[in-house]
């Protein structure tokens, strides 16, 4: 899938903005703070509905109160008009000019994969960001993970409610509490599942992405879940959470809410089997991340048919010359990607020639012939 045209009203530094994108790289270059970020952000929100960086008022130019990005999308030979329009009341999405209610309706219209700065704290914060970014990623290509997500949430979160009435008052209904661990349980079984083939298939390629963009070591990703489960199969997978759930009940009781589930997941990058958290340099860092990233896009189009549309800002900072230009002749040709910098003094000649360039200066952006 491609993005044709992006127009962009009033969105952060640009007042108005008509760009048409070439199918496959593009590259824009421009000084800090010229508008390349949120050129990125703009995709992303059109992709998402929100970005990852920042709270949607914050989109709006300064001192206005709406902004609208519109994208023309093609997969395939269907052409897609998608908007997404901000005010100070709340978002509105649109497809073709019809209104989507439902996030689930629109968010697989436009499958992204970004990769920012921002996105060292894969490695170096909390849990919560890595689950997070898996989330973001399955959403995107399976209707069903989202929905059971969005169904596990609410009822979590009805069940924590419940384990603090528990705490406070000493007593309740603990057949409610099992009726509501049940339900929860059935919500989990496919989270899990989804998030382990998933991850799974990540092992399968990310080595070898590592290899081409940056060095020959082994690189895999461990899924870790505070539930132990014997395997992956349904039924057994019920019965185990179930039991969990039946073992820590008093613990879960003390605590007052829901201490198992997928909602505590996480998972670490291991390079040659060490942490890279611990043992690895910002460059393996960063290249870690790019390979876990790059290695979603063959998924993504196992799922949908289609490749999403690769988002890179600033991609080339920590990383010599040799490996910028590795990592370009590994994307290639066969992808729509958008790629941002400050400059392309390392990046050969050959490599540049068959990228579109874009000159981004203060809120504008220029096709460079
Ligand atoms: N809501 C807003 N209204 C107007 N301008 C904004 C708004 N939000 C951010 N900006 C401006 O956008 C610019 C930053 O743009 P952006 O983050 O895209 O820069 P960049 O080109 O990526 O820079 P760098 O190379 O430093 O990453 C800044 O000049 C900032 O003041
Ligand atoms: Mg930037």
């Amino acid at each position: 899938m491609e993005i044709r045209q992006l127009n962009l009203i009033q969105f952060r530094n640009y007042k108005r903005l008509e760009v048409k994108l070439s199918p496959s790289m593009n590259i824009l270059i421009g000084e800090n703070a010229a508008g390349k970020t949120n050129i990125l952000e703009a995709i992303e929100v059109l992709s998402l509905t929100k970005s990852h960086r920042a709270s949607d008022s914050s989109l709006i130019m300064d001192k206005k109160n709406l902004m609208k990005i519109k994208g023309t999308i093609q997969v395939d030979h269907i052409t897609r008009k998608l908007e997404v329009e901000c005010n100070l009341e709340g978002k509105k999405t649109k497809i073709n000019g019809t209104n989507i209610v439902r996030i689930g309706d629109y968010i697989a219209a436009l499958n992204t994969i970004l990769f920012s700065p921002d996105d060292i704290e894969i490695v170096k914060g909390s849990p919560s960001i890595r689950r997070n970014l898996l989330n973001m990623e399955l959403s995107q290509i399976s209707k069903a993970y989202l929905s059971s997500y969005n169904q596990y949430n609410k009822l979590l979160k009805t069940r924590n409610e419940y384990l603090k009435i528990l705490y406070t008052n000493h007593i309740g209904d603990e057949k409610y509490l099992s009726i509501l661990t049940e339900k929860l349980v059935e919500k989990a079984v496919l989270i899990y599942q989804t998030r382990y083939h998933y991850i799974q298939r990540i092992n399968q390629i990310i080595s070898d992405v590592f290899h081409d963009i940056h060095s020959p070591l082994s690189l895999q990703i461990q899924y870790e879940s505070n539930v132990l489960f014997s395997s992956f199969e349904e039924d057994k997978m019920k019965e185990e959470l179930l039991k969990t759930y039946q073992k820590h009940y008093q613990k879960e009781r003390n605590y007052g809410m829901t201490l198992y589930g997928p909602h505590r997941d996480d998972f670490t990058f291991l390079l040659d089997g060490k942490d890279l958290k611990i043992y690895g340099s910002q460059g393996q860092q960063k290249a870690a991340i790019l390979a876990y990233k790059l290695s979603c896009i063959p998924i993504f189009e196992e799922q949908t048919g289609t490749k999403p549309v690769l988002l890179l800002d600033d991609v080339f900072s920590e990383l010599d010359g040799k490996k910028q230009n590795k990592l370009l002749k590994y994307i290639g040709k066969d992808i729509q990607s958008i790629i941002t910098t400050t400059d392309v003094k390392q990046i050969r000649k050959s490599l540049l020639d068959e990228a579109t360039i874009f000159k981004v200066i203060s809120g504008t952006v220029e096709r460079k012939i």
